[in-house]
Formats: structure tokens, C-alpha cells, sequence
């Protein structure tokens, strides 16, 4: 009896072995190593009106994956956007100071030195490279001297064009939700079939929309072509300087002045003194600027609640007259019919979320977006205070702000009630602010490779199906030996 046991256990050692192999050869190998080091990068977002810093970190050994980097920490700014210090540059970089303080202790100290540190200004530094290109290249050297203070990698403080600002952003939303590349069960990448989610951003100067498209661009300055993990994509993006929501609030307010004396977007019982210089030194009011005006006078204004004055007073901001390509958004700019579906963010998400959130109203459908808007615009300001007190400061600006994204959709890039059902109002992917933030950093550290990464296991591709056939191998005879065991052990008067 002992006999016939000894002589089993051979392929049975023979068969743990083959199968051991075949699970180690399963497990990635990452998980039999110790945890893997922590990188981080930092990026300050120098919005028009304010600051926001954000801490990334992912695991070095993965750092090619997609959807690996996520955010570690954040930190608003206090006060406004860098381009509201022209007037005393060294300003703008104190204010970042007590962010930078966190962001010492957020990220570990070793690994201070090794962070990369970068920040990147939006349409409102565009705006005031515009007026005054002296003033925005005192305010980036003000906030170059305080951030290179800091023992991080600093790597510039730059402006991003409103074509960065639209691609980076659609970068991150379909890096964050791995729509690029994903990593199989079976050790393999692929590319999701769903495709990509078009991005649109609605910032305090200006809006971005960008999506991938077939059409053939008819204007080069909308078109961008990628090469993210070996795979071409051929994307659309625009921005609208101007069109962000607080210039779209200001001129809005100039134009109110200019034809009604009162504010058909305001609640009635709300009234404030506006000061004049403040409307007009924008160059997005320019236009509307009165030749002679006192820029220290106030004049006051009040609210009077008319959805349909409203409606006009935003269609104004759009300029339907002429195209001179086959077909446009407005003001004249190429765009192809929006496909797929999108990512709302940032301003998009806070208005629609405020319609769907304080206001309780479906935002599910053109039709109902429209109502909910003219709901919103003909509540008083009592009314209004009544439902969403402690939004204060933004809550008599709402009203505009949803008329404008109504509008901007429908009417502006021309979303049907198809197209509409694919928009997504989100802030938020994977725990991580979507933004053009992260979109830059993974471009400027190459943490998107531009080919197509390759096995993930230790070993190569080639090895790996070896080494899975031999085991396997291995493991069929020592089954086919153990079952020829078994049957001599059980028939012991045969030859
Ligand atoms: C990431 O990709 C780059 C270029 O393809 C390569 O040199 C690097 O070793 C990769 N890093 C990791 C951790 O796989
Ligand atoms: C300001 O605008 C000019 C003209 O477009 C451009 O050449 C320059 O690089 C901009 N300045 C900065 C700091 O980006
Ligand atoms: C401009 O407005 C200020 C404040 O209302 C006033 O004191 C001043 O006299 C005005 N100047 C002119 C030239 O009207
Ligand atoms: C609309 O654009 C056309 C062509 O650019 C221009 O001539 C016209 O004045 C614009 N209309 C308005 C109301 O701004
Ligand atoms: C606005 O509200 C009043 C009641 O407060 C209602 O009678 C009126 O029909 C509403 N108007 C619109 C356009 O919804």
C-alpha cells in the first residue's frame, strides 16, 4: 500500500508544478514584487478667475498604463485669477504661497526634488496678453520667482492656446475613463470599442468643445491630429475667447445697459450699482464701450425677470450671418456635426447641476433644459434666496448662465435631441478633476506613449506563450501519468 503511494506522488508533485507555473505566469508581476514607488507631479490651473492647484500621483512601474495617474490632493487659491494682479505682478505670486505650503506637505519629501512642478494660464491671461503683453509677462515672471523657490522640478509657467487648453482637456477625460487603450484579462492591450467622449469646458473667459471627427477639417486651425499608444486619432477642437461665463455675464450686463436700462436675466427684487470701468475694461466689451464714459461712475441696475428678453439678450452673443465653409458653428468658425458622445465639465456642470440640484428640474432633454432655463429665469429674488441660500454671491447670475448654455448647445454648436442624450454633466472621472490640468502634464512628462505600450508581464510576449505551453505541458503529463497510476494501483491482477 505505502508502495502504490510513493509511485503517485511523482506526478503529483509534477502536476503542482505545472500548475503553480501556469498561475504565477497569471499573476502580474507587479503583485509578486514589493509595492511599487509613488511618483507625483504638480499643476497649477491659472484660470481667469481663480487658482487651482493639483497634486497627481501614479506608481512608477505602471506610469505607461492608461488611467494609472489620479489626483493626490488639491488646493483653491484664494482671491482671483493671476491675470487680476496686472496692476502688482508681485502679487500674483504671493498668492500662490499657501497652496505651494500644502503641496510641501501633500507630496513626500524624498520626492520633492524629482516632482515636477508646472503652471499653465488660460483665457484670462490670454485676454491680457492682449490688452497689455508687458503686464502678462510681469505676472508669469512674478510667479516664476515664488514657484522656482520651492525644492519641486519647476518647468515654467506658460499660456496655453485655447487649442491646447480644448485638447488637453479631452485628453484627460478619455485618459481618466481608459477609453484610449485598456489592459485585458488575457495580458493584452486593447482599444475600447466604445470609442472617444468628446469634451466640452466652459471656463471663465473662454469655452472649448473638442471631439473626434471623419469629416475632413476645412479650417487647419481646428484641427489636431494625435498619436496616443499607436493609435492616429483626428480630432476637432475650437476655442471662444469671450464666450467663458463671467465675460459671458459682463457683456451680457453691457448690453442690458445699452438697450433696457434694467437686467431681463436678473431676478425682479434684485438691484446693484455696476461700475462702469469695471464692464468696459475687459476687451471682450469693447464693442459696447460708450465712446466718453465716467470709468469711475456707478450706475444701478435691476432685475425684472423676463425669460423672453432674456433669450434675446443672450442670442445676441451669437453671430448666425455668415459661413464661409460648408458649415459652421457661429461667428463664423468650422465645426462638423458634433458625433458621440460628450463630457460636460468645469462651468457645464455647475450650471446644469444647479437646474437639476437647487431648482429640482429635469435637465434630461433639450426640451426640458429650455423649460428648466426659462423656470430659473422667472423666479424672483425671493424666491431664489429661498431655494439655494447659501450659493449667495453667483445666485442672481444664474438665469444667464444657464440661457447662455442652452443656447451655446442648441443653437451654437446645434446638438439635436440625439445628440443631446449624449451628454454627460460631470466634473469628476476616477476621483479626478477633469480639466486640461492633467491632459498637460501627462503630454509634458510623456506618460502617454505614442506607441503601443507592450506586455505588461516581466517577460516578453514570446516567452510568456512559451513558457504557458510548456507548463501546460507539463501539467497534461503528470495528469496523464497520474491517471495511468491510479489504474495499475487499482488493478493489481493485471500485466
Ligand atoms: C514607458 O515608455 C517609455 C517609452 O515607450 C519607455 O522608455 C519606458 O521604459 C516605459 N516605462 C515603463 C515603466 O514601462
Ligand atoms: C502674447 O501674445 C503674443 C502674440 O500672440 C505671443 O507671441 C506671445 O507669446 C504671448 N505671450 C505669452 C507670454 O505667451
Ligand atoms: C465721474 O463719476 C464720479 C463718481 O460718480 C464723479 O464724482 C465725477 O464727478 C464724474 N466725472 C465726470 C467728468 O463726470
Ligand atoms: C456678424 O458677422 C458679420 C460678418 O463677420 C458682420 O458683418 C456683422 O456685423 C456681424 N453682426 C453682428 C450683429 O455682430
Ligand atoms: C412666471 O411665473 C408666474 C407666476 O409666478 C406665472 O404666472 C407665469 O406663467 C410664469 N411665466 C413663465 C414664462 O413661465
Amino acid at each position: 500500500m505505502a508502495g502504490k503511494l510513493q509511485s503517485l506522488l511523482p506526478p503529483i508533485l509534477l502536476a503542482v508544478a505545472g500548475l503553480s507555473g501556469l498561475l504565477l505566469l497569471c499573476v502580474p508581476t507587479r503583485d509578486v514584487r514589493e509595492p511599487p514607488a509613488l511618483k507625483y507631479g504638480i499643476v497649477l490651473d491659472a484660470g481667469s478667475s481663480h487658482t487651482s492647484m493639483f497634486v497627481y500621483k501614479w506608481p512608477a512601474d505602471k506610469e505607461n498604463d492608461t488611467g494609472i495617474v489620479g489626483q493626490h490632493s488639491s488646493c483653491d487659491v484664494q482671491g482671483g485669477g493671476i491675470s487680476s494682479y496686472a496692476d502688482n505682478p508681485s502679487a500674483a505670486g504671493q498668492s500662490l504661497v499657501e497652496c505651494m505650503e500644502q503641496a510641501l506637505r501633500d507630496v513626500p519629501k524624498d520626492r520633492h526634488s524629482s516632482t515636477p512642478l508646472y503652471l499653465g494660464a488660460t483665457a484670462g491671461m490670454r485676454l491680457l496678453n492682449l490688452t497689455s503683453p508687458e503686464a502678462a509677462s510681469s505676472v508669469l515672471a512674478a510667479v516664476t520667482r515664488t514657484l522656482s523657490q520651492y525644492p519641486f522640478d519647476f518647468r515654467g509657467a506658460r499660456i496655453l492656446s485655447g487649442q491646447d487648453e480644448g485638447v488637453f482637456g479631452w485628453v484627460t477625460a478619455n485618459y481618466l475613463l481608459e477609453n484610449f487603450i485598456k489592459f485585458g484579462w488575457v495580458g493584452r492591450w486593447f482599444r475600447p470599442r466604445k470609442g472617444t467622449l468628446g469634451a466640452m469646458d466652459l471656463g471663465g473667459a473662454s469655452t472649448q468643445i473638442t471631439f473626434e471627427t471623419t469629416s475632413p477639417a476645412e479650417d487647419p486651425a481646428n484641427e489636431v491630429h494625435l498619436r496616443l499608444y499607436g493609435q492616429y486619432y483626428s480630432v476637432y477642437t475650437h476655442s471662444f475667447l469671450c464666450y467663458g461665463r463671467d465675460q459671458v455675464l459682463q457683456r451680457l450686463l453691457a448690453s442690458a445697459l445699452q438697450t433696457y436700462h434694467f437686467h431681463p436675466c436678473w431676478p425682479r427684487g434684485y438691484s446693484t450699482q455696476v461700475l462702469l470701468r469695471e464692464i468696459y475694461q475687459s476687451p471682450c466689451t469693447m464693442a459696447q464701450r460708450p465712446p466718453n464714459f465716467n470709468s469711475s461712475a456707478r450706475i444701478r441696475l435691476s432685475g425684472t425677470s423676463n425669460p423672453a428678453l432674456c433669450r434675446d439678450l443672450v442670442s445676441g452673443l451669437f453671430n448666425f450671418s455668415s459661413c464661409p465653409f460648408s458649415r459652421c458653428s457661429f461667428n463664423g468658425v468650422f465645426q462638423p456635426p458634433v458625433t458621440g458622445n460628450f463630457i460636460a465639465f468645469s462651468a457645464f456642470y455647475y450650471i446644469v447641476d444647479f437646474l437639476r440640484t437647487v431648482m429640482g428640474l429635469p435637465v434630461g432633454t433639450l426640451q426640458q433644459l429650455e423649460a428648466a432655463t426659462v423656470t430659473l429665469c422667472n423666479q424672483t429674488w425671493t424666491e431664489l434666496q429661498a431655494l439655494g441660500p447659501r450659493q449667495e454671491s453667483r445666485l442672481a447670475s444664474y438665469c444667464a448662465g444657464a440661457m447662455f448654455v442652452q443656447q451655446l448647445l442648441s443653437l451654437g454648436y446645434r446638438f439635436d435631441e440625439r445628440a443631446y442624450s449624449g451628454v454627460l454633466f460631470q466634473k469628476k472621472a476616477a476621483d479626478t478633476a477633469v480639466g486640461w490640468a492633467l491632459g498637460y502634464m501627462l503630454n509634458l512628462t510623456n506618460l502617454i506613449p505614442a506607441d503601443r505600450p507592450g506586455l505588461r508581464k516581466g517577460t516578453h510576449f514570446n516567452s510568456w506563450v512559451a513558457l504557458l505551453l510548456l507548463f501546460s505541458v507539463l501539467l497534461v503529463a503528470a495528469l496523464v501519468l497520474l491517471l495511468r497510476q491510479v489504474r495499475s494501483a487499482k488493478s493489481p491482477g493485471a500485466i
